[in-house]
């Protein structure tokens, strides 16, 4: 029998457009998928939208639109953005859907019957960003959620039913220790795993102060915890018990969800608690819950208000899906957080793409043209040289498939594949066709390429997961179908079985143009999310460049209040202050705007204030400012508001303590 293998993405919330994070999850979810299929396994991959809660409910009035017209309308970005990036999810689920609903109350109710739900009251912190509870330990002074740091959390109180979660507490820890690779990392298996001895407390799982939710069995005035709801999709997918897709899940699967490491605590202890409470056997449970690191762009936190929020259509329309697809499951650490940097995007298209694997393509196939009239040839005897290649192709694949793919490490995959592509350009050059065709020595040339084509071949096999498209052209332009997975065969078996002469090549042109220095540049004017922010204010203020004209130069009579709040000026806090080696006019600032990392912020301040003066200062800075490079690596990443002659600068601030990261409208 075939084996199976399950893979989930998280069901995305709809407050949101589809941006780089999310295609991060998905696509990966989907190059796994692909991997499944071509071994002959039964794949499946679910992806989906999370639609309920309070969350959702504010957005869709701030929208001014029912929340299910809104869900409709934002669900649908999503269920749409996938086809373009070569993502083919077997399911799309939607938690507003009666097939979820019904099997969620479901669920609701084996809990409840087995008496893991009771009724009770609770007064808490809720923070509406992460849609979850917070003690007062989690927070940040002010009350700030350490996620949402720009919307302080809220006071809530309210009759909620309880989930029996500290039952669980022993269970889980146990559970943990007998499977150590149902949460991966280790690095967040090991974070679990302190949060869970640190003590589990009983969870509110309803709502009573809403009503955008799964209404409570048997108690309409409440809705479920909107993650009661969520979490269930990856089951209620699969139908009822006695679906036939059931057998998607374990023990007859193998289940992989693929989250962000924000929500690892929801996957990894919520999630299993529920499903023991309801009855389910530890075989019962998903078999791993891998959590990948955080993107940031060009070095920064993608964030609405900073508008970096890269636009996978966009990329991939412009550079090819295969191409974005390649660079962030190769240039990010499965794992690891990681940075999607727009110009490192095309030096690897360029290296890897271009002048590795296009470049073997294309010259492979030019060789062919000229020596062997455009037909595979026949393979003679052969030499070290190609007993070598094979062996080296042998096992960089064997460890590109059973460890780096297998495991969940895609990066290694592609790093391995890149490799044989390296090796087999190489083999090109000592094995020098051209120079035994001068010789006449047809058979050993006809070897050469046939060793080559066949390599080739192996490579279509490997980027298919991740380049399915490119893989097609690849096999076309060598005269060879599309791969067609089918269950049971192992297109991945890849065993030196050399094509009969005399079949017909068909070279197209390039797999990957290179871009040189000109298109380059063209193409990151075209792609970098700044140069599409409606307003660009780097020029205009003393502070961030001195030589800049004053900011009282013409501003327009009126601007509306969308284009006003386009500005994200917030509250900052000096962290520390220097001068800057042989600018006399300069400090460079660390500034605290409530994010995981101070800012740098590099401003014209030196003639007016000592850099011991400015710190612990509250300052208002432009956040959203784009980048401004003043050579020798310093980069500011924002400016400071402030007014008067440079020797004579007085600095905007705030009254009293407001948080630093507080947004000024
Ligand atoms: O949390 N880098 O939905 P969500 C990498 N509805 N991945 C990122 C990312 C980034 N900067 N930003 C987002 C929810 N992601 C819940 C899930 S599941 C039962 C319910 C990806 O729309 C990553 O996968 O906030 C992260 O976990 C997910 O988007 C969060 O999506
Ligand atoms: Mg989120």
């Amino acid at each position: 029998m075939a084996s199976r293998f399950y893979v989930t993405t998280p069901i995305y919330y709809v407050n949101d457009v589809p941006h780089l994070g999310h295609a991060y999850t998905t696509i990966a979810a989907d190059a796994f998928r692909r991997y499944h299929l071509l071994r002959g396994h039964e794949a499946r991959m679910l992806t989906g939208t999370d639609e309920h809660g309070l969350k959702i409910g504010r957005a869709a009035a701030e929208a001014g639109m029912t929340p299910q017209a809104f869900a409709d309308t934002m669900s649908a970005r999503f269920r749409d953005a996938w086809a373009p990036l070569l993502v083919r999810p077997d399911d799309f689920i939607r938690t507003t859907e009666p097939r979820h609903m019904s099997l969620v109350k479901k669920l609701w109710e084996v809990i409840d019957r087995k008496g893991d739900l009771y009724l009770g009251s609770y007064e808490d912190w809720y923070c509406v960003g992460c849609e979850s509870f917070k003690t007062e330990k989690e927070l940040l002074p002010g009350y700030l959620c350490p996620l949402h740091p720009l919307k302080p959390v809220e006071k809530v109180k309210e009759d909620t039913y309880f989930f029996r979660l500290s039952r669980w507490e022993k269970p889980l820890l146990e559970f943990y220790e007998r499977r150590p690779d149902f949460i991966q990392p280790d690095s967040r298996r090991n974070e679990v795993i302190s949060f869970v001895q640190s003590g589990l407390r009983d969870l509110s799982v309803s709502r009573t102060s809403f009503t955008w939710g799964v209404p409570v069995p048997n108690d309409p005035r409440h809705v479920m915890f909107v993650w009661f709801d969520a979490l269930a999709n990856y089951l209620t997918a699969l139908g009822g018990e006695g679906d036939p897709l059931r057998r998607f899940w374990p023990p007859n699967a193998r289940a992989v969800h693929l989250v962000g490491k924000d929500i690892v605590r929801f996957h990894a202890v919520y999630w299993p608690a529920f499903l023991l409470a309801a009855g389910m056997s530890e075989d019962e449970l998903p078999s791993q819950v891998f959590a990948h690191g955080f993107l940031t762009v060009d070095g920064q936190k993608m964030s609405k208000s900073l508008r970096n929020a890269v636009d996978p259509l966009k990329v991939a329309k412009e550079l090819g899906p295969d191409a974005f697809r390649y660079q962030l499951l190769r240039a990010i650490a499965f794992g690891q957080d990681g940075d999607f940097d727009h110009a490192a995007l095309i030096e690897r298209y360029n290296a890897d793409l271009g002048k590795n694997l296009g470049n073997l393509l294309s010259r492979t196939l030019g060789l062919c043209t000229k020596l062997t009239n455009g037909k595979t040839p026949a393979m003679g005897i052969r030499m070290p040289l190609e007993d070598d290649l094979f062996r080296d192709v042998t096992a960089w694949a064997e460890k590109a498939v059973t460890v780096a793919w297998d495991g969940l490490e895609p990066h290694n995959a592609l790093a391995e594949t890149m490799a044989i592509s390296s090796r087999a350009n190489q083999y090109v050059d000592q094995a020098a066709p051209w120079a035994e065709a001068k010789k006449e020595n047809h058979e050993r040339v006809g070897t050469i390429l046939a060793t080559l084509l066949e390599v080739l071949r192996w490579l279509s096999v490997l980027v298919w997961p991740v380049m399915p498209d490119k893989s097609s052209e690849m096999r076309a332009q060598l005269g060879l179908p599309p791969l067609q997975p089918e269950l049971e065969k192992d297109l991945w078996a890849l065993t030196v079985e050399p094509r009969p002469a005399g079949q017909p090549l068909a070279p197209t042109g390039s797999l990957f143009p290179t871009l040189d220095a000109d298109a380059t540049k063209a193409l990151l004017d075209k792609l970098l999310p700044r140069a599409a922010a409606p307003i660009d204010l780097a020029p205009a203020g003393p502070t961030g460049s001195p030589a800049a004209p004053p900011p009282e130069d013409a501003p327009p009579a009126s601007i509306t209040y969308d284009h006003f709040t386009t500005m994200d000026l917030r509250v900052g806090v000096v962290k520390s202050c220097e001068r800057v080696p042989k600018k006399d006019k300069l400090l460079r600032l660390a500034v605290d705007l409530g994010e995981p990392e101070a800012r740098t912020i590099i401003a014209g301040l030196a003639l007016s204030f000592a850099p011991e003066a400015l710190v612990g200062r509250r300052v208002i800075v432009v956040a959203n400012l784009a980048p401004r490079d003043f050579g020798k690596g310093l980069v500011s990443r924002g400016m400071l508001l402030a007014t008067g002659p440079s020797d004579a600068l007085k600095l905007a601030t705030i009254d009293g303590d407001a948080a630093p990261g507080l947004r000024l409208r």
